[in-house]
């Protein structure tokens, strides 16, 4: 029987696991560190912290308990542990981890810039915040492609579109970072390429009722869907054969250092 962990692997955790190594690169993991992997999804970015870090505490946290149980299924050792939990509101301490990150998930919760605080306050003075987050609008191609004919079919879902995604426009990321006080602030484009073996690899996984995308396939109509595969098809192979595609996806990472606290001249910390 599938999970709903299997259906996000199929949909979007095979990218997130191609592009979780990147994050994990650009925010400086080294192992040892105590990191907290903030809406973990089915693990893919915590899978990269082990990978770089074996002797690292990690801990996930996602309020989905089932992609909480997916992540932790796979990582049956004590120093990797997997939560219910939502990120405006960590039960950590302050200063309990050394970095902490986040891949695909900031424009999804409701009030980032809480989130943001939150993982500000979990993290130790000198640590590193990182996330990522697809650049829906341009760098994300297999998005954006699929938008682009959905949106052109009915014009009427526009507002639907994943262009509209906050925090996903180059620039956004770092601003937000600055705004909350972050030094050092870095953003830099963390590009991998989407491979799909045939047309039905790309497209089938939209069938699976998985984020934005897959919900809105799944209020068509099934001659609606129809309508919507052909033009896809058109739209990646022309009139051709089927044949493997190969799409970039870009993310916007962004990385940023915990301040430490300023002491009064003639005080010690
Ligand atoms: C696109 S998935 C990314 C998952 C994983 N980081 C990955 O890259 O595979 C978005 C994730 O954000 C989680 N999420 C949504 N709202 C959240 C919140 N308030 N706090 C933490 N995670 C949240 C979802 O449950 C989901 O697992």
């Amino acid at each position: 029987m599938f999970s709903a962990g299997d259906a996000y692997q199929r949909f979007m955790g095979r990218w997130s696991r191609a592009l979780a190594p990147l994050l994990v690169k650009f925010a400086g993991v080294r192992d040892g560190d105590a990191v907290i992997d903030v809406g973990s999804g089915t693990g893919a970015l915590t899978a990269a912290v082990v990978a770089v870090a074996p002797s690292s505490r990690v801990i996930g946290i996602d309020p989905a308990a089932t992609f909480v149980a997916f992540a932790q299924a796979r990582h049956p050792v004590d120093r990797v542990r997997f939560e219910v939990g939502d990120a405006q509101q960590l039960r950590f301490l302050n200063a309990s981890f050394d970095r902490t990150l986040s891949i695909l998930v900031l424009n999804f919760v409701q009030d980032p810039a809480k989130a943001l605080d939150e993982m500000i306050r979990v993290t130790q003075a000198g640590g590193t915040v990182a996330a990522a987050v697809w650049d829906y609008g341009q760098g994300m191609e297999m998005l954006r492609v699929f938008w682009d004919e959905a949106t052109a079919l009915t014009p009427a879902i526009d507002a639907r579109d994943e262009r509209h995604m906050p925090l996903s426009r180059k620039g956004e990321l770092a601003a937000l970072w600055r705004e909350h006080g972050l030094q050092d602030v870095v953003e830099e484009p963390l590009t991998i390429q989407t491979r799909f073996v045939s047309f039905d690899d790309y497209w089938s996984p939209f069938l699976e009722k998985q984020g934005p995308a897959g919900e809105y396939v799944a209020s068509l109509r099934a001659g609606e869907r129809d309508q919507l595969r052909l033009r896809l098809r058109r739209r990646l192979l022309g009139d051709g054969p089927d044949r493997p595609i190969t799409l970039d996806a870009r993310a916007w990472g962004v990385r940023g250092i915990v301040p430490r606290p300023v002491t009064a001249p003639g005080l010690t910390a």
